[in-house]
């Protein structure tokens, strides 16, 4: 093979085109190991990812075909001439890898590898991987190790992208996580918002229709119909959670109509009084007015299945420049600091989250005994 600085420019510009083109980092580290091969024309290369077990997490191998490795057996674990890269973080060239005093023998399928070159790759002070390379092509049979200072010099290139691409892959792995995980969140607190709210009603509804059916068979049957009603809203809610679409009742109505609407539905429904006013404020843009009727929402139901209120007045009014929507209730109120924010309460977490979410801030004022008082205000409005 021609050797030189053209194929070995071409080499190492084969492994950074590899690394640009977002290829999967096993077919990163693949190019950089059959890259390394060819740079240093060696007759087997490899390229080890320690594992926190005392093995290797990955394990690319250039020179060896898919019988013979299959042959070869399990993956080798961190020991012997392999592990001194990973633990001493310094490059080994070794005449005869055999004889070094750590060779712990390999597996019979193995090839008989004589010159030997290893290579830490290396994240700052970590090491987060190491390069091997063994047997040099060479014309005659010499004694020696085939690998030269500049053969060195050249795998450290080659090392310093693997880190990149290493570094890159973790990277890419722990934002992926992370979205994953506020993806999550984010639907758990839109299913709780939308859906439970509305099965819990319809709980109601139907103990309702339970208890009338033997007394008033034509109440229980409207009761009924309520509950058929609910159960399509439910249904329609956890759809529109899962795409993330906003109530359809907001695009057509607006925020304050809609609100006046649902708090109709729930003075019927309670015997507490629900009211609504607005004042002075205007259209705001689609995701604040979806997060204020949320947040209402969730207050409403909240004053009307905890606090035991016989009032519960929702405003919504323009202050110096901004929204403020208040749900205020006469009931028992609580003790805002020993709510957890772990656990089944997610009521007000995510009353909150909405709130930031949008430029705007909550405010819960309530204490045992005077009840409480739930504010949103979003910039705008
Ligand atoms: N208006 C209120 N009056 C009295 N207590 C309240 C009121 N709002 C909330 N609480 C208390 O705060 C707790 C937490 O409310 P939060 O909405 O976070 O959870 P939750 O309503 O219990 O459950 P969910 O996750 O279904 O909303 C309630 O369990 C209740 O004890
Ligand atoms: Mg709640």
């Amino acid at each position: 093979m021609s050797q030189g600085p053209r194929s070995g420019l071409a080499a190492v510009s084969s492994a950074l085109l590899a690394m640009s083109r977002h290829l999967e980092v096993r077919d990163v580290l693949k190019t950089i190991v059959a890259s390394a091969r060819e740079l240093l024309d060696a007759r087997y290369a490899a390229l080890g990812v320690p594992d926190d077990h005392g093995g290797f997490a990955q394990f690319v191998v250039d020179g060896v075909g898919e019988e013979q490795w299959k042959a070869i057996g399990p993956l080798p674990r961190q020991h012997g001439v392999l592990a001194a890269m990973l633990h001493d973080a310094k490059p080994e060239r070794l005449a005869d890898v055999r004889e070094d005093p750590r060779f712990e023998g390999w597996p019979s399928a193995h090839p008989e590898l004589v010159d030997f070159l290893g290579l830490p790759i290396r994240d700052g002070d970590e090491v987060i991987g190491a390069l091997y390379l063994a047997n040099k092509n060479r014309p005659e049979p010499a004694d020696g190790c085939g690998f030269t200072e500049d053969d060195e010099e050249l795998l450290a290139i080659l090392a310093q992208h693997a880190a990149i691409a290493l570094t890159n892959a973790r990277l890419y792995e722990r934002s992926r996580e992370l979205t994953i995980a506020e993806e999550r969140s984010r639907l758990a607190h839109e299913l709780h918002d939308a859906v439970s709210q509305k099965l819990f009603s319809l709980r109601l509804t139907a103990q309702a229709a339970a208890a009338l059916v033997d007394r008033d068979p034509s109440r229980a049957k409207g009761e009924l119909q309520q509950v058929a009603a609910l159960a399509a809203e439910a249904a329609d809610e956890l759809r529109a959670a899962v795409v993330e679409l906003r109530p359809a009742a907001l695009d057509e109505d607006g925020l304050a109509a809609t609100l006046r609407t649902q708090v109709q539905v729930l003075d019927r429904a309670h015997s507490a009084r629900v009211t609504f006013a607005a004042q002075g404020v205007r259209a705001l843009p689609a995701a604040q007015e979806e997060a204020l009727l949320r947040v209402a929402q969730e207050a409403l139901h909240n004053a009307l299945r905890h606090s035991g209120a016989e009032r519960v007045d929702v405003t919504l009014e323009r202050r110096g420049g901004a929204a403020v929507l208040r749900v205020t209730d006469d009931g028992d109120g609580f003790d805002p600091q020993t709510v957890r924010r772990a656990g089944r309460h997610l009521g007000l977490v995510s009353m909150r989250d909405r709130a930031s979410g949008v430029g705007g801030r909550l405010t819960v004022e309530s204490a045992p005994g005077k009840g409480t008082t739930i504010e949103m205000e979003v910039p705008g409005g």
